[in-house]
C-alpha cells in the first residue's frame, strides 16, 4: 500500500472581472488567483490489485462524502483513465470554509490529481491532467499551479505569474451561504473596464510587490453585498477598524482583508456581526505552495 499526506491550499480572487456571458451558461472571467496558507489535509491510501474504486471519509465542514465530493470524483476520473489497477481511499480533514469562495473543493480535487501523478509514475501528460481538472470544475486547473496566476475563460485557462510578496491576510466568513449560480444569475448588463494597471503590469511580466498595494475589485461583490446584508455589515466593520483593502473572494461568503497595523483575533471578532469566523492566514508564493503540498512525517 502507498500512503501519502498532502496539504490542499485555499485561494483568493485578488481581482475578478466578468467580461461576458458564454453559450454554455458560464461566464467569461478575468481573475487574479492567489494561493494562501489555509489548507485542508488529505491522506491518500492506494491499494494495488484493485479495480479503480474510490472511497472517502470527511472530517468536519459539512462536505458530502458521496459521489458529489470533488476529491472522490477526481480520484475516480484519474484511476479510470490511467490506473484502474489501484483502489484509493481518501481521508479529508476540512478546515477551509465550505461555500466561502476559497476554492476548497476545487483544491481538494487538484491535490488528488497531483498526488496520484506523483505516486503512480505520471502516466498522464500535463495537458491531459489539466483537461481532467477542467472537467471537474472551472477553479480546479489553477490548483495544479498555485502561487499567483491570471485566469481567463471560465477561470480555467491559467497563466502562472511571478510571485508577489508573502503577506498576512485575514479571512472573515459570515454565517451565510451564497449560492454561486444565483450571484452570477443576477449580473446585470456588463460594462467591461480594462483591468487595473498594476494588474496589467503583473500579467505582462512585471515584477511582483505587495498584495495589498495591487488595485483590484470583484464584479460579484456588489451583487452579493446587496442580497446578503451581513456581508455589507462585515465590510463596514472591517473598514472601520482600518482594514484596506477589503474584498469578497469569488462569490463569497468569505471576505479577505489586510491590516497595516497589528490586529488580534479577539479584537477583530468583537467588532464583527455574531457568528463570523475569523482566521489569520498568509499569501503563499508558488515555491512555498509546491514545497508544502507533500507532508513529510
Ligand atoms: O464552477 P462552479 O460549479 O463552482 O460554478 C457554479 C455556477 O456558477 C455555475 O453553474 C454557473 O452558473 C456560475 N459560473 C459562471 N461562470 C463561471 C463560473 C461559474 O457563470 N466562470
Amino acid at each position: 500500500m502507498k500512503i501519502l499526506r498532502c496539504r490542499s491550499y485555499a485561494k483568493l480572487n485578488l481581482h475578478l472581472q466578468v467580461v461576458g456571458a458564454r453559450p454554455d451558461g458560464y461566464h467569461e472571467l478575468q481573475t487574479l488567483f492567489q494561493t494562501i496558507e489555509l489548507h485542508d489535509t488529505l491522506t491518500l491510501r492506494l491499494r494495488p490489485e484493485g479495480t479503480g474504486r474510490v472511497s472517502i471519509v470527511v472530517e468536519g465542514g459539512g462536505v458530502p462524502a458521496d459521489e458529489r465530493n470533488l476529491a472522490a470524483r477526481a480520484g475516480r476520473a484519474y484511476l479510470n483513465r490511467w490506473s484502474p489497477q489501484w483502489d484509493l481511499h481518501i481521508d479529508l480533514e476540512k478546515r477551509i470554509p465550505v461555500g466561502g469562495g476559497l476554492g476548497g473543493g476545487s483544491s481538494n480535487a487538484a491535490t488528488v490529481l497531483w498526488a496520484l501523478q506523483e505516486q503512480l509514475g505520471s502516466p498522464a501528460s500535463p495537458e491531459d491532467l489539466e483537461a481532467v481538472a477542467r472537467e471537474l470544475g472551472a477553479d480546479v486547473p489553477f490548483f495544479l499551479y498555485g502561487g499567483t496566476a491570471w485566469a481567463t475563460g471560465r477561470g480555467d485557462v491559467i497563466k502562472p505569474l511571478g510571485d508577489l510578496d508573502e503577506q498576512e491576510v485575514w479571512l472573515i466568513t459570515p454565517p451565510v451561504e451564497v449560492p454561486t449560480a444565483e450571484v452570477f444569475g443576477r449580473l446585470g448588463e456588463l460594462t467591461v473596464q480594462p483591468a487595473p494597471s498594476s494588474i496589467v503590469r503583473l500579467v505582462q511580466g512585471g515584477a511582483g510587490g505587495r498584495v495589498d498595494r495591487l488595485e483590484g475589485w470583484n464584479d460579484l461583490e456588489p451583487i452579493a453585498l446587496q442580497h446578503y446584508p451581513v456581508l455589507r455589515d462585515v465590510r463596514t466593520a472591517l473598514l472601520a477598524v482600518g482594514a484596506a483593502p477589503v474584498r469578497l473572494s469569488g462569490s463569497g461568503a468569505t471576505l479577505f482583508a489586510f491590516f497595516r497595523s497589528p490586529m488580534s483575533v479577539e479584537a477583530l471578532s468583537g467588532r464583527l456581526p455574531v457568528g463570523c469566523r475569523v482566521a489569520r492566514s498568509r499569501t503563499l508564493s508558488r515555491a512555498s505552495f509546491l514545497a508544502g503540498r507533500l507532508i513529510d512525517d
